[in-house]
């Protein structure tokens, strides 16, 4: 079947494509029921079935004579380390792994914090927490403890599980530190904390409370895989919405794993038995669902890449794990090759190494930047896909179809709906838009499996968030079109979620912790076009009536409060004290305004602004501190220092 015909069936008769598609996996218990609603009015797919996520992504494989297969290729180029497991060895760790946690009273429903750098055992975590049914909720390494407390109070989990530390270029960053004063800053208690002791750091141990990782696995027992039913969570993973409370997007474990099943051959046309790589984190969706669980239940070898695209050692890292691993398809964000880019601009290092074994580059997690896509046209001779998704969808919303038909490409469009998707584009009082005309993209409900069902606890929330803006839509926050032709186009956030290098972050988080500062009035943070990152926060600050303070010493203060209560991820390096902010007549603050004044020479005054004078102040502020500019210089020590 063609792509048209097998999309139209998808979103025409969803029911009959997913039935047909369930049987994608091994099943303990088939599912009685395809789509069903539950007594909230929520979507769930697959009621009534039987599995184990991770039954599905090691013991079946074992089963089925792929034991002696590399699941896993670990390669840190920061730690200098390279190992490798075949499926039975890991299936063989992971199942002590889960006698460990469940020694420590872990049970199905449970809740398991995984906060690691990426190391084997990050992975080894996540697939042991799926084995017993527990949920894991994995936190981005690079978040602050206040993030971390918050994710801890909302998912109240029984076990913690951290490293000693993890390694950012040359330099060791400790995470028992952050772990512990995130405990302190949490009202829930964690009963449990496991540590993986790296050489590079020593942890300092709470008796009762931390134990060794190798010390619990020390003679522990493998168990078993948990039957869960389709509908059970399989992990919680927050994500930024538009205020300073993280939205815990629940994955289920039946539509999850029939989605990336799906998705494997379909989106990223791999078999079983090849190498699959993405470079991302596994504390971010893409390093679940294609570190992890994605390539894992299709049968593919994984690498975990520790180590950054650039200086680790150089701008090759990328393509030597290519050829080192024999890679068939993949994945990053495009921040990472204008990394390369701005290193190697001629590509010298890429031809230093044999990558023929490369089908397709896959992109995402911002927009593909046509500069980008050119630059890697010249670079490589395969195809370039760009793809567009969402930490709540988990897979692919729109791609081009690799395994069922390949498309021509249009520059700046990610190509078209993936089966399972019906994406329209609304205006903002939900009538259609025109083709070639931008307003709200929306997927007509219901999302396919492998989409969020709901917010932890919190399907309300779910609702206002997501399902209230548009009636039986599902509202992406994005904003874009669909041409003539039906390709769509990504063009950016509607709401205050912003992409960092390839990180989603909340510039509402940002202004809430900025105005809690006992010195600022208002505020607004916006994001800035960044050559390399993509967007960079700025925040412009008015400070409260009478209020003497150095402001230069006040700007860096704030500056040191996002590193410190986000973390430096964030890289948020500009705070600018300005008299007043350009807002609209009914007191609206004009951030687009903000932002185009810090990257164009012209822009025309919006006429519904309160006093037009504005304009040029803001215009003055933002070039003496040179905004856009030197956003990626490397921060001073002790500028690091404060993580
Ligand atoms: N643990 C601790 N700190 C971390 C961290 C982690 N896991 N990840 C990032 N950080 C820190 C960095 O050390 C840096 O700190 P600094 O401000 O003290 O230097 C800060 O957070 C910003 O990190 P990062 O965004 O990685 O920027 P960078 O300047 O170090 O590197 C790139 C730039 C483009 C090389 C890098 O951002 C990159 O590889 N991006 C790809 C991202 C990606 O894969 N995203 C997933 C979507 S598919
Ligand atoms: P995350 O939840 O971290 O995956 O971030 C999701 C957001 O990243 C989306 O809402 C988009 O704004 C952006 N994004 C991801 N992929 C793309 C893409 N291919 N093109 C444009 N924007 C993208």
């Amino acid at each position: 079947m063609r792509y048209q015909d097998v999309h139209q069936l998808s979103v025409e008769n969803p029911r009959f494509f997913w039935r047909q598609k369930m049987d994608l996996i091994p099943w303990f218990t088939p599912p009685e029921k395809v789509l069903t609603e539950d007594a909230n009015g929520l979507h769930r797919w697959f009621a009534g079935g039987k599995l184990n996520t991770c039954h599905l992504a090691l013991d079946h494989h074992v089963d089925h004579g792929r034991g002696s297969q590399i699941a896993l290729f670990y390669d840190s180029a920061s730690a200098h380390l390279k190992r490798r497991y075949t499926f039975r060895e890991l299936r063989d760790e992971v199942a002590r792994f889960a006698g460990v946690l469940r020694n420590l009273g872990v049970e199905k429903g449970d809740r398991v914090i995984v906060y690691m750098p990426m190391v084997p055992e990050a992975v080894i975590s996540m697939l042991a927490c799926a084995r017993l049914g527990a949920v894991h909720s994995v936190v981005f390494g690079g978040f602050a403890p206040h993030e971390l407390a918050v994710r801890v109070d909302d998912a109240r989990p029984k076990v913690l599980i951290t490293a000693s530390c993890g390694i950012e270029f040359d330099r060791v960053i400790e995470y028992k530190p952050l772990v512990d004063a995130a405990l302190v800053e949490a009202e829930h208690q964690v009963e449990n904390v496991i540590v993986f002791p790296r050489p590079q750091a020593e942890a300092a141990m709470s008796p009762g409370r931390d134990h060794d990782w190798h010390a619990l696995m020390h003679g522990t027992e493998p168990v078993d895989c948990v039957p869960v039913d389709a509908t059970d969570p399989l992990y919680i993973l927050y994500t930024s919405g538009t205020t300073g409370k993280p939205k815990g997007v629940v994955r289920d474990n039946g539509g999850h794993a029939v989605a990336l099943k799906f998705s494997m051959k379909t989106v990223y046309n791999v078999n079983p038995g090849e190498v699959f790589w993405a470079a991302s984190d596994v504390g971010w969706v893409v390093g679940h669902s294609y570190i992890v669980y994605g390539p894992l239940m299709h049968g593919c070898s994984t690498v975990l890449y520790e180590g950054k695209p650039v200086r680790t050692p150089d701008a090759g890292a990328f393509w030597r794990v290519i050829q080192d691993y024999g890679v068939s398809a993949f994945f990053t964000a495009p921040t990472a090759f204008r990394a390369i880019k701005k290193e190697d601009p001629d590509a010298h290092l890429r031809r230093q190494y044999d990558i023929s074994t490369l089908r397709t580059l896959f992109l995402a997690g911002e927009r593909l930047d046509p500069p980008t896509y050119e630059w890697l046209g010249q670079v490589l001779d395969i195809p370039i896909v760009d793809h567009w998704w969402q930490t709540e969808t988990g897979w692919p919303i729109v791609a081009n179809p690799m395994g069922l038909e390949p498309h021509r490409v249009k520059t700046g469009s990610a190509t078209f709906p993936v089966p399972g998707f019906k994406v329209e584009v609304l205006d903002d009082e939900g009538a259609p838009a025109p083709a070639g005309e931008t307003g709200n993209i929306v997927i007509r409900q219901p999302l396919p499996p492998g989409c969020l069902p709901t917010l932890w606890e919190n399907d309300q929330g779910f609702k206002d968030s997501y399902l209230s803006a548009f009636e039986g839509y599902y509202h992406t926050a994005d904003g874009g079109y669909l041409d003539e032709d039906g390709y769509v186009f990504i063009m950016g956030r509607t709401d205050d979620v912003i992409n960092v290098a390839g990180h989603r972050l909340s510039t509402g988080e940002m202004e809430e912790l900025i105005g809690s500062h006992a010195a600022v009035a208002e505020c607004a943070v916006v994001g800035i076009d960044d050559q390399l990152k993509g967007q960079v926060p700025v925040g412009l600050v008015v400070l409260k009536d009478g209020v003497e303070a150095d402001v230069r010493a006040l700007e860096a203060e704030l500056v040191q409060l996002i590193r410190r209560e986000i973390g430096a991820v964030a890289a948020f390096r500009q705070a600018i004290v300005v008299g007043r902010l350009p807002k609209t007549r009914s007191g609206k603050i004009l951030r687009k305004t903000i932002r185009r004044l810090a990257v164009e020479e012209q822009i025309v005054t919006p006429p519904t602004i309160d006093d037009p004078a504005i304009i040029a102040e803001i215009r003055t502020a933002l070039r003496s501190h040179r905004v856009g500019q030197y956003a990626n210089e490397p921060l001073g020590d002790e500028d690091a220092a404060g993580l």
